[in-house]
């Protein structure tokens, strides 16, 4: 991950469907604070809190150097899509970067791979860094058809001919998120170099870029193993980055000093 030639390390906080608009905005001035006092850090950190608080969290970030991304968008510009939000309107407002295909938006409303394309495809549109989820259920995983599994749905659900370096890749094994549980590290190993490989296939240039970042139960205990990884370049993290302290323990682990700081 620190290797000289890799990628700025990206830690992503996905809150999910967490927080009324005190919770969230004391949280992000809480990370405000941390990174303020703790000191500069070398990876890039974006919070993705519900889209109802998108807009005063973003004031809340000012100036701080963490960025703001969605949980979501629409693959349309604009239109009758009662509910859903735009990558236009997403850019708009501040967001430089939008989660698609979450396995929870793959499950609780039949996302396919082919949406979720269209969704990167429409975020990258309006130059919105697309963090585009993949990962296997634990029956798949079980049959050993973890790399089949991620692979398939890469080739479904990420664009091609883009550079390496306008996207991420999360990779999020199901059965992970949430439970405590994370595969073996070579495990993770194997999969993320799986999908550097494909990402060299793909991109029309600019694959050692790419970001590939592993998601599912990533805490203030785990963060520093996983993270030290060959090909992990990052983390997206639920539950736990719904507490600050603990958060930035976790993008300490990601970034490491300043020094060593690469440009993205
Ligand atoms: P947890 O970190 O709560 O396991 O969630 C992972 C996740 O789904 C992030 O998108």
């Amino acid at each position: 991950m620190a290797a000289s030639g890799a990628p700025r390390p990206l830690v992503v906080a996905n809150w999910k469907m967490n927080g009324l608009r005190r919770d969230g905005i004391d949280r992000a001035r809480a990370l405000v604070l941390l990174a303020r006092n703790k000191g500069q850090i070398a990876g890039e950190v974006v919070l993705c809190p519900p889209a109802t608080l998108l807009h005063e969290i973003r004031a809340a970030l000012s100036g701080s150097g963490i960025g703001l991304g969605a949980q979501d968008c629409h693959a349309a510009a604009s239109g009758a899509h009662t509910g859903d939000l735009s990558a236009p309107m997403l850019a708009d407002l501040g967001c430089a970067y939008v989660i698609v295909g979450h396995s929870e938006r793959r499950a609780g409303h039949g996302e396919s791979d082919l949406q979720v394309r269209a969704k990167a495809e429409a975020a990258l549109a309006v130059g919105l860094g697309p963090i585009i989820c993949v990962g296997e259920s634990e029956a798949a995983r079980d049959q050993g058809q973890s790399v089949a599994v991620v692979r398939a749905q890469l080739e479904g659900s990420v664009p091609s001919g883009v550079a390496g370096e306008a996207l991420a890749i999360a990779y999020e094994p199901i059965w992970a998120i949430g439970t405590g549980r994370t595969p073996k590290p070579e495990q993770i190993a194997e999969v993320h170099a799986m999908i550097h490989e494909f990402g060299k296939a793909r991109f029309s240039g600019g694959a050692a870029a790419l970001r590939v970042l592993y998601g599912g139960s990533v805490n203030a205990r785990n963060a520093a193993e996983i993270l030290s990884l060959e090909g992990v370049n990052g983390a997206l993290v639920g539950g736990a980055s719904l507490e600050a302290a603990g958060f930035w323990t976790i993008c300490e682990a990601a970034g490491g000093p300043v020094m060593a700081a690469q440009g993205r």
